[in-house]
């Protein structure tokens, strides 16, 4: 997998646990960002080779990075850019957002924004969603979801916690049931 990041990096952390507990099998190939950022650094702490590409890249320089990495998988974890789909890797490329799409997405639509929107539509559930991208913002067939209470004294803050716990949870699990799927296929 290439995993593309460009915050604090807790799903990168996440996916590296699970690699090693067995429950995510994988191997991560590169760590790319758009800027330097903590996540960037959780990966050199962990010798998985990291780079920069400032802005959007192309789809050429993407698939530079991809091949270099020896990656089969596009992995977005809290990246914040557009991401264009190389050819052959159309259902390869795997995003979360934090939001039981299709309803809260879109752009502009990451971090907080999410949960203060969630709250202020007056939602009793929020969740998280894994879906393929497709080179839109958000908008991509939906693979999994996994929901939860919005509580009355809820804040952004506190939402955004819950929603994570679950995302810990569903990303990697997602992410090796479509790796398998796919193993599976090229076998047959
Ligand atoms: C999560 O909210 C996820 O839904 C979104 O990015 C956030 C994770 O960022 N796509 P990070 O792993 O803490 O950098």
């Amino acid at each position: 997998m290439a995993v593309f990041v460009s915050g604090t990096g807790r799903t990168l952390e996440n996916f590296c646990e699970r690699i090693a507990d067995g429950t995510l099998r994988a191997r991560i190939g590169v760590v790319v960002a758009s800027k330097e950022c903590p996540a960037l650094d959780k990966a050199r702490a962990r010798d998985i080779p990291a780079e920069v590409h400032p802005g959007t890249l192309t789809e050429a320089a993407l698939r530079k990075v991809l091949e270099r990495a020896g990656a089969e998988w596009v992995v977005l974890a809290g990246y914040t850019k557009l991401m264009a789909i190389p050819e052959g890797y159309e259902g390869r490329v795997v995003n979360i957002h934090p939001a039981l799409l299709p309803k809260f997405g879109g752009k502009g639509m990451y971090g907080m924004r999410v949960h203060e929107a969630v709250i202020a539509a007056g939602e009793k559930r929020s969740g998280c969603t894994v879906h393929l991208c497709d080179g839109k913002y958000d908008t991509g067939p939906i693979v999994a979801q996994a929901s939860c209470h919005v509580r009355a004294d809820d804040t952004a803050q506190t939402l955004a916690a819950r929603v994570f716990e679950l995302e810990k949870e569903l990303y990697p699990r997602t992410l090796d049931a479509m790796l398998a799927g796919a193993r599976e296929s090229s076998r047959a």
